[in-house]
């Protein structure tokens, strides 16, 4: 939906440069690098480290280099600041102490403060530099910017370095930008388009730091080196599912501001995990250091994804984030937040090689470890009768682990009954001392391990793929699209809802299960639990089912999927119940979509249901033929009766169609269905009644103002419906309520302000129809979903 407009806005963005630049073709000459926000927290922890590596690495290559910290303080407030981050950087173990002493000593001279506001401060920094070039008789290389910045301050930054930071013809412009690259598709649009307006695209390095991290930089490498085998088992046919992984053991306490607008999916889902999953599964270059084409790669993949919707995520929040929010937020206590803090996403690509194969992004913070991976788990068709210890019977995959976890250091892991791997670059090493630990619950002897020598840090990496203007390391403004694209419409449809709280660390526990089903994920369990100063009332375990009273009868509340189990659940125990009792059980179900959604669960979920034994009756029908689209009888047929094994005579269809007319009163259709129910349903008590209830407050065909205290004793009458087609046949009150069991069930947001009406409304059957559902000697239920219920 957003794609055309996404073509004209990069069609907006110039290219800039030939597009292919590269190592070879950079001149030597003098680099001034800018850190924008240089005595920040990005800054400190890893941009001077990896500046200074990068200045380690090129000091006898012919480049000179200036370093300036920018930011807003005065120069001599924060020199000393940036002076006290510089002395802290390192030199890697291959550098002899005195050399690390002297590199550090002439990077500290290298580098200087510069109070960087206004658009004078940006000329006055541009004359600097042309004056030492001048001064010093320099052929200039290039400039680089790094925005360590907020990103609402970006465009601002780009349009003062483009009218005043530009170096001469020649020598090369690169501005670095850090996420959030916006938090919509719309937001990142405008956004791109601003910088477009300043900056060409050849010019923009938008970073992503897990394509910085040594696996996830490997991965391609990988398939390539490899791709003989590869070839033959990354598919669907070979492959059972893909997951990518980062779990995490912190809170986001202290960064609340920026994360309750941006929640999991935006953090890491949108972008790393994305990443990741690109690089699996993208077409292998030719040349991966070619980024037009590995670019373009990533790219067709983000087009071919089949749309993310809310049946395809499940969405957490750990249970102490609200009162974080809250006190970092100052919100009062009832303030909610739907900001999720975990989310696991089923995402597809709808081609020929990986259709139908499932793809788990997973991330979540107070999780049970810190551990990042990419697993390929392979499907393996052999069955092991007997217990022996023969590779054949363990799994088969391939793991990109980025880091933390059991392990403890970055390395590609293949399953030794797939095969053995080539190293994948000649600074990595196989690792073949096994300790005592284990994978996904097996023994590491039972991989091929390998590992980088020297563990790098993921900026020190990007910040030499920017120097050396390697672009395919960065995030075009096209694929960044094609991404908000894809993530856009999934985070629109999970605006409104409430994740699941979860308690945080092991006591997880399984919580946070999901499971799998075709296209969709739900959450594993079924009982859901919710902390109850989220909702209010009583707790075990400072959790609890929701359970209680609505109109003085019993609810069951949940999330509509849970909700709708729920319900399946008690209609199969009211049916194994009567049919223990008398043989057979009586079911009657009303019309309209609400119910869809059950009928799916009792076809997919419950096999064991007696359909054998059981009637099914209809609670209401719409006058028009069988075989229309509005017959609520065809509904039934299409989503339920036509999927489980009931028999054709235990089946009831209202009798709207006879003589070749629809409902005629003479015709005697409503007499014939009630002489029906008496006959075989004793005392025309249905065991089980499922009735919905309409935005004006009807129930089975029985509208507001429809006079039905005038049916008389009739079980069964021709109504007037104020919505086509007008005419209707219903159960009346004199037979609903006989029932045994009547479920009110009601779902989805629109039915929010309903239910809080209801809530308050007196019994007025002519007014509100359902309230006249009360059933003598039965019991009434009402199920109502979570959107309903909380809007
Ligand atoms: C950042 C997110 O981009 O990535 C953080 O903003 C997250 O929320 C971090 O913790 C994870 O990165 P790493 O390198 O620690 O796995």
């Amino acid at each position: 939906m957003f794609l055309t407009v996404f073509f004209l806005l990069v069609a907006l963005c110039t290219q800039g440069g030939n597009g292919k630049e590269s190592e070879e073709a950079q001149r030597p000459g003098h680099v001034s690098v800018v850190i924008v926000g240089g005595t920040g927290d990005l800054a400190k922890k890893y941009l001077w480290q990896g500046f200074f590596q990068l200045y380690i690495n090129q000091v006898s290559s012919g480049n000179t280099f200036s370093f300036y910290g920018g930011g807003q303080s005065p120069t001599e407030k924060a020199t000393p600041v940036l002076f006290e981050i510089l002395k802290a950087v390192s030199c890697s173990n291959d550098v002899s102490q005195e050399r690390c002493a002297l590199l550090k000593d002439q990077f500290l001279r290298l580098a200087q403060y510069r109070q960087l506001k206004s658009l004078e401060d940006y000329q006055d920094l541009a004359k600097h530099i042309e004056q030492q070039l001048q001064e010093e008789g320099m052929t200039e290389a290039g400039r680089l910017f790094y925005l360590s910045v907020p990103a609402f301050a970006y465009a601002d930054i780009a349009e003062k370095i483009n009218s005043s930071c530009r170096p001469k013809s020649g020598a090369w412009l690169r501005v670095v930008l850090e996420k959030p690259f916006g938090h919509d598709y719309r937001s990142a649009q405008v956004l791109a388009s601003q910088l477009c307006s300043s900056l060409t695209e050849e010019e923009m390095y938008r970073i992503d730091h897990y394509l910085g991290k040594q696996v996830v930089s490997k991965i391609l490498p990988f398939r390539i080196q490899n791709k003989k085998l590869l070839d033959l088992i990354w598919n669907k046919h070979h492959i059972e599912r893909v997951e990518i992984v980062l779990k995490e053991t912190l809170d986001v306490k202290g960064r609340i501001a920026f994360y309750d607008q941006y929640g999991v999916i935006r953090d890491v889902l949108q972008n790393h995990l994305t990443e990741v999953m690109t690089l699996l599964t993208m077409r292998l270059p030719k040349n991966v250091s070619r980024s037009e084409e590995v670019l373009g790669n990533k790219l067709q993949i983000l087009s071919s994804m089949l749309p993310l919707g809310k049946n395809q995520a499940v969405i957490g929040q750990y249970q102490t984030y609200k009162a974080e929010v809250q006190q970092e937020l100052n919100k009062t206590k009832d303030h909610v937040s739907h900001t999720p803090t975990f989310a696991a996403v089923l995402a597809q690509i709808d081609d020929a090689q990986y259709e139908g194969m499932p793809i788990l992004l997973i991330s979540g913070k107070m999780l049970d470890e810190r551990v990042g991976y990419a697993r390929i788990l392979f499907k393996n068709d052999i069955f092991c009768v007997q217990n022996h210890n023969n590779v054949h019977c363990k799994p088969k995959q391939i793991v990109f682990y980025f880091g933390h976890g059991s392990l403890q250091y970055p390395a590609i892991l293949v399953s030794k009954n797939l095969f053995k791997p080539a190293l994948v670059d000649s600074e990595w090493k196989e690792v073949t001392e096994h300790k005592d630990i284990s994978v996904f619950g097996l023994p590491i002897s039972d991989f091929y391990i390998q590992t980088p020598m020297e563990q790098k840090e993921a900026y020190a990496e990007l910040i030499s793929h920017i120097f050396f203007g390697r672009k395919n390391s960065f995030i075009s403004t096209e694929n960044l699209l094609a991404s908000w694209d894809l993530w856009t419409p999934l985070l629109s449809s999970l605006a409104s809802t409430f994740p699941r709280i979860y308690p945080g660390g092991a006591d997880n526990a399984d919580v946070l299960d999901i499971h799998l089903k075709g296209k969709d994920i739900s959450y594993n369990n079924e009982v859901v639990i919710i902390s109850t100063d989220q909702l209010g009332g009583t707790s075990t375990n400072g959790f609890q089912v929701m359970q209680g009273k609505f109109r003085s009868s019993e609810m069951v509340s949940a999330w509509a999927e849970q909700l709708v189990d729920k319900l399946a659940a008690d209609i199969q125990e009211a049916a194994e119940a009567a049919i223990y009792e008398g043989g057979v059980f009586h079911l009657a179900l009303s019309g309209g979509s609400t119910p869809l959604a059950l009928f799916h669960r009792l076809v997919d979920h419950h096999f064991t249901f007696p359909w054998r034994n059981t009637h099914v009756w209809m609670v209401d029908e719409r006058c028009v033929l069988p075989t229309e689209l509005e017959s609520n009888f065809r509904s039934l047929h299409d989503h339920l009766l036509q999927h489980v094994r009931i028999p054709y005579y235990n089946i009831h269809p209202m009798p709207v169609h006879l003589n070749q007319r629809l409902c005629v009163e003479e015709d005697g259709g409503a007499q014939m269905y009630e002489k029906q129910l008496i006959k075989l349903v004793n005392s025309s008590s249905f065991h089980f009644v499922l009735l919905g209830v309409g935005y004006d407050g009807h129930t089975a065909s029985l509208f507001p103002g429809g006079k039905v205290d005038e049916l008389g004793d009739s079980l069964v009458a021709l109504t007037e419906s104020p919505s086509k087609p007008h005419q209707r046949m219903s159960l009346t009150f004199n037979v609903i309520n006989r029932a045994r069991k009547v479920a009110l069930l009601v779902m989805g947001k629109g039915k929010h302000e309903l239910i809080t009406q209801l809530s308050r409304v007196k019994d007025n059957p002519d007014k509100w129809p359902v309230t006249g559902v009360k059933p003598t000697n039965g019991n009434l239920v009402w199920y109502i979903d979570y959107d309903a219920l909380l809007g």
